[in-house]
C-alpha cells in the first residue's frame, strides 16, 4: 500500500475590522512608533471588538471563507483541531463551539494549547490522523483573541499582540507533497518567564486577582527574546539539515511572527534571503497561533505544487518548532 502523506489542500483567514495603530498606543502607554518599529517591525495590529465575541467569532468566517474555497460542506469535516491560547471559555472547548457555529456535525475536535507554537503542534497532530488512514478532512484551526488577555498598561507586552485566526485543510494524498517532517520541542522550565498568573486551577480567579492584573499575559521579554532567538533559528536549521535541504532548496520560510528581529535571526540562520521569508508582522503584531496562517493565507496565491515550506515557531512553554512540507496545489 502506498503511504499517505496529509497536505494543505486549502487555506483562510480572518482578522477583525478594527485597527489599532502604534499612533493610538502612544496615547494609552508611554511609548513610540520608533521604539515599536525598530524594536519589533509593528506597525498596526487588529482588534476584535463587541461585547460577547470570543475566539470562536473570527475561527467562523476564516473556516466558512475555507470550506467555500475547498467546496465541501461542514458536515464533510471529520476532526477539528483548535489551537489557541485564549478558547471562548475555560470549557467546553472552542472547537466544540466552532463546530456547533459553523453546522460541522460529524465532526469531533479539541483544543491544542501551545502558545504561539501551537498552529504546528497542532498540524502536526492533525497529519497523524490523515497518515493513519483514520480520517479525510481534518481542519486545523489557530486563532487568538490576545487582546482578551493584554494588559494596555503593560507598554512591554502589549505593544506586541494583535487577534486574528487562520484555518488549513488536511486531506490524504499519495503523491510527493504535504507534511514530511516535523521536529517538536518543549521545556516547561520556562513557564516563569510568559505566562498568565491567575484564572486556572492553581489560582483561581478571585477579586484580589483581578486587582493583582493577573489575568493578563505576563511576559518578561528580554528573557523570552533570547530563548526564542536561538531555538527558532536552531530547530529551523535543524529540520532542513535532517532533510538534506540546503537554503536553495527551501521556497519559503513560515516563520511565528513574534518579533521581526527573532524572524531575521532565523532566516540567517537557515541561510535564506528575505525574499523567501513571509513577513507580515507589521500589519497584524503577534496573533499568537494565528501568525502561520495567517501568513499562509496572504501568501496563497503565490505558493506553487510541490513548494518546500519550512515552518518554524516559538512560544510560551516554552514551546518551539519546525515543520518541513511540501505545498500540495
Ligand atoms: O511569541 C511569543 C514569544 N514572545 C516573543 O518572542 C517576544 C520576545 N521579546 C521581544 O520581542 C522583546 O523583548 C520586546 C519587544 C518585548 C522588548 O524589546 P527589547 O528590545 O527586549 O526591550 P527591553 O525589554 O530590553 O527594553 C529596552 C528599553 C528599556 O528601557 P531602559 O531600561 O533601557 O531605559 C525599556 O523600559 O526599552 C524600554 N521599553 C520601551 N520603550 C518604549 C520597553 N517597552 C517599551 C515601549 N516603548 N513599548
Amino acid at each position: 500500500m502506498q503511504k499517505l502523506r496529509a497536505a494543505i489542500t486549502a487555506v483562510n483567514s480572518y482578522v477583525p475590522e478594527y485597527i489599532l495603530t502604534n499612533q493610538e498606543l502612544e496615547t494609552m502607554v508611554d511609548t513610540n512608533d520608533e521604539w515599536i518599529t525598530t524594536r519589533t517591525g509593528i506597525k498596526e495590529r487588529h482588534i476584535l471588538k463587541g461585547e460577547g465575541l470570543g475566539t470562536s467569532d473570527m475561527a467562523v468566517p476564516a473556516v466558512e471563507g475555507l470550506l467555500k474555497k475547498r467546496g465541501i460542506k461542514p458536515e464533510e469535516i471529520d476532526l477539528i483541531i483548535f489551537c489557541t491560547t485564549t478558547p471562548d471559555m475555560p470549557f467546553p472547548a472552542t472547537a466544540n463551539i466552532l463546530a456547533d457555529k459553523i453546522g460541522a456535525k460529524n465532526a469531533w475536535g479539541f483544543d491544542l494549547n501551545a502558545a504561539c507554537s501551537g498552529f504546528i503542534y497542532g498540524l502536526t497532530t492533525g497529519s497523524q490522523f490523515i497518515e493513519s488512514g483514520k480520517h479525510q478532512k481534518v481542519l486545523v484551526v489557530g486563532g487568538d483573541k490576545m487582546s482578551s488577555i493584554i494588559d494596555y498598561e503593560d507598554r512591554q507586552t502589549c505593544i506586541i499582540f494583535g487577534d486574528g485566526c487562520g484555518a488549513v485543510l488536511l486531506e490524504p494524498t499519495t503523491e510527493d507533497v504535504g507534511i514530511k517532517d516535523a521536529i517538536l520541542k518543549s521545556d516547561g522550565s520556562g513557564r516563569v518567564y510568559l505566562h498568565q498568573k491567575a484564572g486556572g486551577s492553581a489560582k483561581p480567579a478571585s477579586h484580589e486577582t483581578v486587582d493583582a492584573r493577573e489575568h493578563f499575559a505576563y511576559q518578561e521579554g528580554q528573557a523570552v527574546f533570547k530563548f526564542a532567538v536561538t531555538n527558532m533559528a536552531d530547530v529551523a536549521a535543524e529540520i532542513m539539515e535532517r532533510n538534506q535541504l540546503t537554503a536553495d532548496d527551501v521556497a519559503w520560510l513560515v516563520p511565528h511572527q513574534a518579533n521581526k528581529r527573532i524572524i531575521d535571526a532565523t532566516a540567517n540562520r537557515m541561510g535564506v534571503g528575505p525574499e523567501k521569508v513571509m513577513v507580515n508582522i507589521e500589519k497584524y503584531g503577534n496573533t499568537t497561533n494565528g501568525t502561520i496562517p495567517l501568513c499562509l493565507a496572504e501568501w496563497e496565491s503565490q505558493l506553487k505544487k510541490g513548494d518546500t515550506l519550512i515552518l518554524a515557531a516559538f512560544g510560551g512553554g516554552f514551546t518551539w518548532g519546525s515543520v518541513y512540507l511540501k505545498w500540495a496545489y
